[in-house]
Order: structure tokens, then C-alpha cells, then sequence
């Protein structure tokens, strides 16, 4: 028996609070739940039953590298709960509301100390952000501010690009997570979803049903999926922000039909973007569009100014007749991103805490830039690059 690290344990035959921990299970890498004794005496006594949870781990690691490979992730991975401050081993009970379902999640990514990071990135707590002036007040950014948008938000854009490129059927979101991190970090910024309000992984990957906010695991990407990724990165002390929502292999028409009409509501109010015009005319282009279309608009996620804050005013509601006061300026920088359902504008929070999914587990897609006000109009910041890959049938020539 080893000394377990953790005091909260208890005896898996008796109950009692336990710091011993059977070797086997430690060297399993087995959850500490179920492997925690209290004495030599209760192990001894456990033995001829606890022995076959071995067994039956060392039979679903084979399985793991088998051919149907969506059930079993390794058993150091657990699924997140309470809005990323814990973890367990089982699938939460929940009232899923379409065919999706959580995956494991596998364990924190490391940033090099030389990267500079915000002040969540080691508590899980922004300090700055909530009490901030700029919650109220849209900040009017400075040419040097300005300056550095622009080159955060083309490290952003580069980094989502680099996402797209490794998505097909048998990715897990995992693997796309690890590739925005690695991108971002080599680029010299800090993932800023990481610890974010205790946010687990470096992006939000939102798989069909998901409106937003999913978080990267162990589900390997199906043929006809649709998959969000939404990166943001924080350098030279500004966030950029973006999405995009990709196909995996061959999707239906209707999903088609709803990643091409939501990148389209996104255009549409981009269009509209100069100095004078109400922030509250967003959502009624938007919501135009997506009507026309069958479509519905989620209301409980907004379009966000960002800067040297990730979330700050002013807050952008995507939907029709929304009460939100203010026009715009030259020098503000804010987001839209509409999120845009194939079935009613309803959402509802998985256990996670985190992933935000339709309330009728129908599918949900989302485009998202960041944007600056000119003096004559507007400067999309993470626009497509030259060297942007070619993901969408609708803008090939
Ligand atoms: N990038 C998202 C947005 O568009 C925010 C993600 S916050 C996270 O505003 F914590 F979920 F990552
Ligand atoms: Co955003
Ligand atoms: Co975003």
C-alpha cells in the first residue's frame, strides 16, 4: 500500500476517511475513489472482490486501441462538473437533450512562464475585468492600442486557421484543443479561455447540438458533425477573439444550410458596422436573416467589447428588438457573434457548467470576428488571410 496525497478519501469497505491506497489501482492510474482503504485489514478483507476492477481496466485499455473507439478514453481523463472546479470519473446523470453527450476531458496544458498572462491564469479568477469602469463605459482605443489589436487578432485568426486545417471524422476535440494551444503559445501569446473563470481547456469546441462555450475531450469527430472552434489570444496585453463553425466529412443539407446562413448573418452585420449607427440595429439584421430562413437566434450569448479586457462593453444582443442603448465610435473594438439555431432559440447548461446546448437538441451554428469602428466604417481584425484554408464552399470562386 502507498500513502494517498489527498486527505478527502474514503475507505472503499467501510467508509472511513482512508490514506491508503492499493498499488495496483495507483499503477493503473485508476480514480483514487475505489482504491482507498482505510487499513491493511479492510484492503486484505476487500481483496477478492476489488481485485477485478484491475482486471476490467486492463480489458478496456485493449478495447481503447480497438476499432470502435468513441466509448473509452484513458483512465487518467475525467469529466468535468461544477462549471469546471471538479472532475469525476462517471458520466454525469443529465436529461441530454439531443444525441450528444460529454467525453472525458484529459488534464491541464502547461504555458511556458515566459508567455505574459492575464490574471485568471493562475487562480481560475479574473480580478481586473469584473470590477472594471470599462463594464459600463465602451473605451474609445488609442491608435498604439489600436496597433496592438490588429497584431493579437491576426495571431488569433492564424491560430483558428491552423484548428481548421486538422479537422476530419476520427479528430477528438482534444487534439484540436492541443493544436490552438501549441499555436498560440509558439506565436508567444496565452490561450485566454484557459482558466478563464475556471473555463478547463485553451479554446471552446462546440459540436452540433452545442450553441457555445463546449469544452475540448475525448469524442472523436463524426463524418456529417458540425464543429465550432472558438479561439481567442491574449498578446501584448489584448484579447482577439474569433470563430468559425467547420464540416467534418460529408454533412445534410440542412446543416449546410445553417453554417451558411449564420456565417452570412454575421456578413450582414458587419456591414452595418460605422460611427452613428445603434449597437441595438445589429440584432435586427441579424434576426431578419435568420427568420428568413426558418432559423432562430439564440438570446442568452452576446457580442462583447474586448481589448485589454475579453468581455466588456458594450454587450451585443444578436436578436430583435433588444433594449440595448449606445452608437458606435471610431476607435471602439467590439464582437459579433451570432449564434443561429436549425430548431427554437432555447438554450439549456450541460453539468459542465460550461457547455451551453439547444434546449431542443437540434443544431446550432456560430461565426465570430472582432471588429474595429473606422472614421468611415469598419475593420474586420481577424479577417481570412491569403493563406486562410479554403473551408467554405460559399466563398470558393
Ligand atoms: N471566446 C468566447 C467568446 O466569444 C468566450 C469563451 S470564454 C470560455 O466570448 F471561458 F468559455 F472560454
Ligand atoms: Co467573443
Ligand atoms: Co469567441
Amino acid at each position: 500500500m502507498s500513502g494517498a496525497t489527498e486527505t478527502s478519501l474514503t475507505c472503499a469497505r467501510c467508509g472511513k476517511p482512508a490514506n491508503l491506497q492499493c498499488p495496483k489501482c495507483v499503477e493503473l492510474k485508476l480514480p483514487c475513489e475505489g482504491a482507498a482503504f482505510c487499513t491493511q485489514d479492510c484492503f486484505k478483507a476487500s481483496w477478492s472482490s476489488h481485485k477485478s476492477i484491475h482486471q476490467k481496466a486492463k480489458l478496456s485499455c485493449e478495447n481503447d486501441t480497438g476499432a470502435e473507439q468513441n466509448s473509452v478514453a484513458p483512465n487518467d481523463w475525467l469529466y468535468c462538473t461544477r462549471k469546471g472546479q471538479s472532475r469525476t470519473p462517471k458520466l454525469p446523470i443529465f436529461d441530454w437533450t439531443g444525441t450528444l453527450k460529454p467525453y472525458p476531458i484529459s488534464k491541464p496544458r502547461l504555458v511556458p512562464a515566459h508567455i505574459d498572462k492575464p490574471d485568471w491564469a493562475i487562480d481560475g479568477t479574473p480580478k481586473i475585468e469584473p470590477s472594471s469602469d470599462l463594464q459600463r463605459v465602451v473605451e474609445i482605443k488609442t491608435p498604439e492600442q489600436i496597433e496592438r489589436m490588429r497584431e493579437t487578432c491576426r495571431i488569433a485568426r492564424e491560430v483558428l486557421d491552423a484548428a481548421a486545417r486538422v479537422i476530419r471524422p476520427g479528430v477528438t476535440t482534444d487534439e484540436i484543443d492541443a493544436v490552438v494551444h501549441e499555436a498560440t503559445i509558439a506565436a508567444g501569446g496565452y490561450p485566454s479561455p484557459l482558466n478563464y473563470y475556471f473555463f478547463p481547456k485553451s479554446c471552446c469546441t462546440s459540436v452540433n447540438e452545442v450553441i457555445c462555450h463546449g469544452i475540448p475531450d475525448a469524442r472523436k469527430l463524426e463524418d456529417g458533425d458540425i464543429v465550432n472552434v472558438d479561439v481567442t489570444v491574449y498578446f501584448k496585453g489584448v484579447h482577439g477573439d474569433l470563430n468559425e463553425t467547420f464540416f467534418v466529412g460529408t454533412v445534410d443539407e440542412a446543416s449546410r444550410q445553417l453554417v451558411q446562413c449564420t456565417y452570412e448573418c454575421l456578413e450582414k452585420a458587419i456591414a452595418i458596422v460605422k460611427p452613428g449607427v445603434r449597437f441595438r440595429e445589429i440584432g435586427e439584421i441579424i434576426n431578419r436573416h435568420a427568420l428568413m430562413s426558418g432559423l432562430s437566434v439564440v438570446k442568452s450569448y452576446c457580442g462583447h467589447g474586448i481589448g485589454e479586457l475579453f468581455h466588456c462593453a458594450p454587450n451585443i444582443p444578436h436578436y430583435a428588438r433588444n433594449k440595448m442603448v449606445g452608437i458606435m465610435k471610431p476607435g471602439q473594438t467590439f464582437t459579433i457573434e451570432p449564434m443561429i439555431n436549425a430548431g427554437n432559440w432555447r438554450d439549456r447548461m450541460w453539468p459542465d457548467g460550461w457547455t451551453a446546448v439547444t434546449a431542443d437538441g437540434k443544431r446550432s451554428a456560430q461565426f465570430e470576428h472582432t471588429l474595429l469602428v473606422t472614421e468611415t466604417g469598419v475593420e474586420v481584425l481577424t479577417a481570412r488571410l491569403p493563406t486562410s484554408p479554403d473551408m467554405f464552399p460559399w466563398l470558393k470562386s
